[in-house]
């Protein structure tokens, strides 16, 4: 059965990164100095992970988007890789083809370890993404792009407790696929682009030089039902984007720069590419909506609070407490609030463990264009009420938390059983 069955190693690790001149920084990474390489899997294979924890504390593995049964190979709190230690996990990847990405989740140091490194994309293909006229050829029209941002302290080490804040720690410099001032030739007149806000608390304002149109083909679980083309996005944290970005008004020698806000983030140098004009379908796929089951509770989900006040429905997670249930095969609404103030209080970024859902409305109004495919991730602003549609593929005890990684490490965290 080798042909279904796929292999791979995951080694959490410690080691040395040279983000600036002058002395390299501590970091941590999966089989890698700082963050990794893409993990890919395929739809309707089975899939055998050998975790390994070689860093001097305890560290998880938490596949973040990836519909997979139960705890331990999800990889939250619940399953601990202890130094040293080893564990295997294994599953079948059965959803649709998406960029979901791995990072640690050791409850309450997460927002530590990701900031040393421990994240990673993960790429999942199926043969419906592979029928669509997108680029897909991996590093040359088709890269990842890992937004995060740090600060570098004396011997350009990071200092996470110096730069601690409990509404989430920045840095004032962009850190994209963990590079410093990155630019990309570009050889081809179309670049997709997997964008991942792997940063622990800031949000991205993306936008091109030129204000350069960009079509938006995937978000967090998979390819959007229709294509958006728009000239600014924002992803908030943990949350994704596929677009692809046309270059065919520029040439060689033109420089193109994303930017979030005013800071310049990633260039893109433009050479000779063959013409090669974006025809997209006007439908994409067609995105799975099923019915809300007939009679079925309404779960609710407040987030309140900033600093250490933050909480899930006025409650700090307690692993020791199941704070809400739903029944396997069940399609159940969850209504989540934000009870920040309009003026001045956080958006909190919600994001469901072990499923991708829909979203059925921000205050009462259809979600925005792009938020019309699967999601894990939904950005919740101050004030707003949004209500999603919920389903499972395996029962299990999986977490729920705001994705601001601070606030989820000071307890904005919640854990529900699907049985
Ligand atoms: Cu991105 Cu609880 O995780
Ligand atoms: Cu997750
Ligand atoms: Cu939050």
């Amino acid at each position: 059965e080798t042909d279904t069955d796929m292999y791979y190693t995951v080694i959490a690790q410690a080691g040395e990164t040279q983000f600036l001149p002058g002395a390299k920084t501590k970091t941590w990474g999966y089989n890698a100095n700082y963050l990794g390489q893409t993990i890919i899997f395929k739809k309707g294979k089975h899939i055998h992970v050998t975790l390994k924890n070689e860093l001097p504390e305890l560290t998880t593995f938490h596949w973040h988007g990836l519909n997979v049964p139960g705890p331990i190979i999800d990889g939250g709190c619940h399953a601990p890789v202890y130094p040293g230690e080893s564990s295997e996990i294994e599953f079948d990847c059965d959803q649709p083809a998406a960029t979901l990405w791995l990072h640690a989740h050791p409850c309450p140091s997460t927002a530590q370890h990701v900031w040393k490194g421990l994240a990673t994309g993960v790429v999942v293909q199926d043969d419906v993404e592979a029928a669509l006229p997108f680029p897909r050829n991996y590093g040359v029209d088709d890269i990842p792009v890992i937004l995060q941002d740090r600060k570098f302290h004396d011997d350009n080490q990071f200092d996470y407790m110096a730069d601690y804040d409990p509404d989430g720690v920045q840095g004032p410099t962009p850190v994209i696929n963990g590079t410093i001032n990155p630019y990309f030739d570009v050889t081809t007149q179309q670049v997709r682009l997997r964008l991942l806000d792997g940063a622990n608390r800031r949000e991205w304002r993306l936008h091109f030089s030129d204000d350069l149109e960009f079509t938006q083909i995937a978000s967090d679980g998979g390819v959007l039902p229709e294509p958006v083309t728009f000239t600014h996005l924002m992803l908030t944290c943990a949350e994704r984007a596929e677009i692809i970005v046309d270059f065919g008004n520029y040439k060689p020698g033109d420089e193109v720069t994303l930017y979030s806000d005013d800071i310049a983030i990633l260039t893109f140098k433009i050479h000779e590419f063959a013409s090669n004009p974006l025809n997209l379908p006007d439908h994409l796929v067609d995105v799975p909506d099923p019915e809300v089951t007939p009679n079925s509770q309404t779960h609710k989900v407040v987030m309140s609070g900033m600093d250490e006040e933050v909480a899930l429905n006025g409650r700090k997670f307690d692993m020791q407490r199941i704070d809400d249930r739903q029944q396997l095969g069940n399609v159940e609404v969850w209504d989540i609030t934000n009870t920040n103030d309009m003026d001045g209080g956080m958006l909190h970024p919600y994001h469901m463990h072990g499923t991708q859902f829909k979203i059925i409305s921000r205050n009462g109004h259809a979600p925005y264009p792009n938020e019309m495919g699967l999601k894990d991730t939904v950005s919740v602003n101050p004030g707003e009420e949004v209500k999603i549609k919920v389903w499972f593929n395996h029962t299990g005890v999986f977490m729920n938390h705001c994705h601001i990684i601070e606030h989820e490490d000071g307890g904005m965290m919640a854990q529900f059983e699907i049985f």
